[in-house]
């Protein structure tokens, strides 16, 4: 199939925050085998390639970017049951949602509580998605990719991916280099319902609930807490929540005891943001402009249409130097910002 190069495509329509600018070249792929010309097409014209799924993490500059999108539409499901395990092979186009619901409708247990959660598949990987409990690293075995590099396939188990918390190799300078084909979880036939996150665990006192159920759960806690992302511009967590040491914690945990916080290995720990802008900082429901923190969550940010890319960072920038004001800790944004490209 010959490689169509888009020139000049507006990328705004491709994120759930509705803003930024125009890709100079925009490629749609939807077989492994493109990959090999995409390659051979950046190489050519010196352009570096970024991918995007479902572009419900990315924040796009005001001038868009300067180089080759990629739009990751590789689709398709593979399963093999082995041994009370199915290993369900995706391809990286595939909307998560429609992969979770596929699961559930079959009795698979393991990603259930990813329902809702916008986004393809390929993604998943990056950023180490996660949710009410279930982190991605935790339930696949296989990531394919494909090098730009040596334009050769492999595949990478979960070690090789160096997970970490909304952390991987693919967001590190050496991972870069890969783009994500398909991504292999690995579900149970064997009920095993996550019901220890708080919300969760008010409803399902028992630990007892079933497939469907828990998925209309997340699907009712979410709608409490994100705004409607056909309505509204947002890409979810906008923030990461913090990661401090031990000694930090204590600190906080002195002043604030309602601070929620949560081990994050390494003698580490995990503090709530959300908790900081809005019980400490009253910042849940704050806009300025177009853009603002979402009124029921406040890790959430929400932008009007329209809005500039650069008032969203502005914005940001300001929450951040108020979190580090009030409390001493330095916030990192959660969504990627693409911008330049030269
Ligand atoms: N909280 C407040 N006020 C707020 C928001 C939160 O007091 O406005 C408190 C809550 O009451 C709770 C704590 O802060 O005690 C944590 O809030 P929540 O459970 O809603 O989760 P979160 O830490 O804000 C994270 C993930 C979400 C994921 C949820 C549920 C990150 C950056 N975000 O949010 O993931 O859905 O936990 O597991 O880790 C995403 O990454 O885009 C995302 C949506």
């Amino acid at each position: 199939m010959e490689l169509v190069v888009q020139e000049n495509i507006p990328l705004a329509p491709y994120t759930t925050l509705h803003i930024g600018g125009s890709a100079d070249k925009f490629i749609v792929v939807t077989t492994k085998e493109q990959l090999h010309e995409v390659r051979e097409y950046a190489r050519v014209h010196n352009l570096a390639p970024v991918v995007l799924g479902g572009g419900s993490n990315v924040l796009v500059s005001d001038e868009g970017y300067r180089g080759l999108v990629v739009l990751m539409r590789i689709v398709g499901m593979q399963s093999e049951v082995k041994e009370g395990s199915v290993y369900l092979k995706v391809g990286a186009g595939e909307v998560l949602d429609e992969v979770v619901l596929h699961a559930v409708e079959r009795g698979w247990w393991g990603i259930e509580n990813l329902s809702h959660i916008p986004g393809t598949v390929g993604a998943t990987p990056v950023q180490n998605v996660g949710a009410y409990g279930v982190e991605v690293s935790k339930v696949l075995t296989e990531v394919e990719v494909f090098d730009m590099e040596s334009g050769a396939f492999s595949v990478l188990d979960a070690a090789a991916c160096r997970f970490g918390y909304r952390d991987s190799l693919f967001k590190s300078p050496e991972g870069k280099k890969y783009i994500i084909t398909s991504v292999t979880f690995k579900l149970s036939t064997t009920p095993a319902p996550q019901v220890a996150y708080k919300d969760l665990a008010a409803r399902f006192p028992q630990a007892d609930a079933t497939l469907q159920e828990i998925r209309n759960a997340i699907i009712a806690i979410r709608s409490e807490k994100f705004p409607d992302w056909t309505a509204v511009g947002t890409a979810g967590s906008f923030f990461k929540n913090p990661v401090v040491s031990q000694r930090k914690a204590g600190e906080l945990s002195a002043l604030y005891p309602e601070l929620p916080q949560y081990p994050s290995g390494n003698d580490e720990v995990k503090i709530s943001l959300g908790f900081v802008l809005d019980k400490l900082l009253a910042l849940r429901g704050y806009t300025e402009g177009g853009v603002g923190l979402f009124e029921k969550q406040a890790l959430v940010l929400i932008a009007d249409r329209g809005t500039r890319s650069e008032e969203v960072k502005r914005f940001a920038e300001k929450i951040i130097a108020r979190v580090e004001e009030k409390i001493g800790v330095h916030v990192e944004m959660e969504v990627t910002v693409l911008e330049s490209g030269e």
